[in-house]
């Protein structure tokens, strides 16, 4: 998907930022909004689909296995589905490039069928751990075959009919409860999930919105998820949100670099997804919600976010799942804050992109922050606003994530920030870059 030769990308320190942005649609939407489309009988139509690489690998493994999806615009997309149970047996293997989502819940959809699909990826894909969604999915029927490790490239023979599990996720992961969700969809029965920490509840609300039956009731274990298979999904037209987790870029952005004053527009603020502002609210931060409404059945509103000086903060544990691919730059506004931020209980942070603590812990270092690595997180002296020491060269580890905090970092450094390679960035937030440079940031 990616060039093969690097391109870096150098941030400096410049003036406040300022102006108005509107983030491009959620990524863990956008690749719902397709799959749950492809699967219906008739027409859906999608506006704001976030349209990089990630999602447009899920819609190229939707028209392989038999639905058509067509762009007719910036972000509209017309899917016309196959219905449940009919996806096609693919021609050739499902490239699913850097992308986990894709990789996790299409395996789900493809164990409850009678086809058989081979899932390759990059390098930084090929090696997470794809066992998490192997051992339920094996449970109900499908036939696995992984790479040394449960990693790609691997191959899924889906049964029909797939046998209904009961599933307590052993990890708080959206994408395993997704993935048991969807191949219940083709299940006969009752699938039923079970988390006993409540993570992204995307999957939940798209399939009852699709016309599932589904059902949401909370027990002393946890979240219990479930699903009547073999339904019929009605056609949808679908709003996808910004991405809250794309906005949370521009959100450390305004609140480290002295003067800004930048408005997101049409940010989602589901409360499963909104983790960091709260926090970052709790570390001093001025986040007002404007103009709160409710798009594609998810809470939406506008944030002004203005320059303060941050502390430091101690999240709970509990709340990793609803700010866990915001770590990265929440580390960011950790190492400017006054005091010592301990941040613990993230070891999932380590089987993301790239190892998430280790590849920041590396960076943060080389820009002139203290901090010590701990196997589950990391402990952060902050530098009580003064700004980094940059004149560092970042190695980003094709993590799109990455790329973008250190990019935020050189917006407050007292020597450029240069980010080994930006093609990544690609892959959730194409024009990341040119939306910064239109606040005002040298990039
Ligand atoms: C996602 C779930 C999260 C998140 C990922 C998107 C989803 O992954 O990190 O970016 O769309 O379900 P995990 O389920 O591995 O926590």
């Amino acid at each position: 998907m990616h060039d093969a030769s690097p391109q870096p990308l150098t941030a400096t320190t410049g003036g406040p930022l300022r102006g108005t942005i509107a983030v491009p649609g959620d990524k863990s939407i956008s690749h719902r909004a397709l799959m749950l489309s492809a699967l219906a009988v008739g027409t859906s139509h999608i506006t704001g689909l976030l349209e990089g690489e990630d999602v447009l690998a899920t819609a190229a493994a939707m028209r392989a296995m038999g639905a058509r999806a067509e762009r007719s615009g910036p972000g509209e997309w017309q899917v016309d589905g196959v219905g449940v149970g009919g996806l096609l047996q693919p021609a050739g293997a499902l490239d699913m490039g850097n992308s986990g989502t894709s990789t996790r819940l299409l395996m789900g959809l493809v164990a409850s069928h009678a086809i058989t699909a081979t899932f390759t990826g990059d390098a930084s894909l090929s090696g997470r751990p794809m066992g998490r969604v192997i051992a339920p999915l094996s449970q109900m029927g499908a036939d696995i075959t992984a790479s040394p490790g449960g990693t790609l490239p691997l191959m899924v023979r889906g049964i029909a009919p797939a046998v209904p599990i009961t599933y307590t996720l052993p990890v708080a992961s959206a994408q395993v409860k997704s993935a048991v969700l969807l191949a219940g969809l083709n299940t006969p029965g009752v699938t039923t999930v079970i988390e006993p920490v409540a993570t992204r509840d995307h999957s939940e609300r798209m399939l009852a919105g699709f016309g599932a039956e589904l059902s949401v009731e909370q027990s002393d274990a946890g979240r219990v998820i479930r699903l009547t298979g073999q339904a019929e999904l009605r056609p949808q037209s679908i709003a996808v949100p910004g991405d809250p987790s794309s906005a949370a870029f521009f959100a450390v952005a305004a609140s480290i670099v002295p003067g800004s004053d930048v408005v997101i527009r049409n940010v989602g603020l589901n409360p499963t997804r909104a983790g960091l502002f709260r926090l970052l609210r709790r570390m001093g931060a001025s986040i007002e919600e404007m103009d709160a409404r409710i798009v594609g059945g998810e809470p939406v509103a506008d944030l002004r976010v203005r320059h303060t000086d941050l502390i430091a903060c101690d999240p709970d544990p509990a709340d990793a799942p609803s700010m866990i691919d915001e770590f990265p730059v929440l580390f960011i506004a950790a190492a400017l804050a006054t005091g010592t931020s301990r941040i613990t209980g993230i070891e999932e942070l380590r089987v993301k992109e790239s190892d998430r603590i280790t590849t920041m812990v590396a960076g943060l270092r080389a820009i002139g922050v203290t901090l010590e690595e701990l196997p589950d997180g990391l402990v952060i002296e902050g530098r009580g606003g003064e700004p980094f020491a940059g004149g560092a060269t970042i190695a980003s580890r094709l993590d799109h994530r990455i790329a973008m905090s250190f990019a935020v970092a050189g917006l407050h450094a007292g020597r450029p920030i240069t980010v080994d390679d930006r093609a990544p960035i690609a892959t959730s937030f194409p024009n990341f870059l040119d939306l910064l440079r239109s606040l005002g940031a040298s990039c």
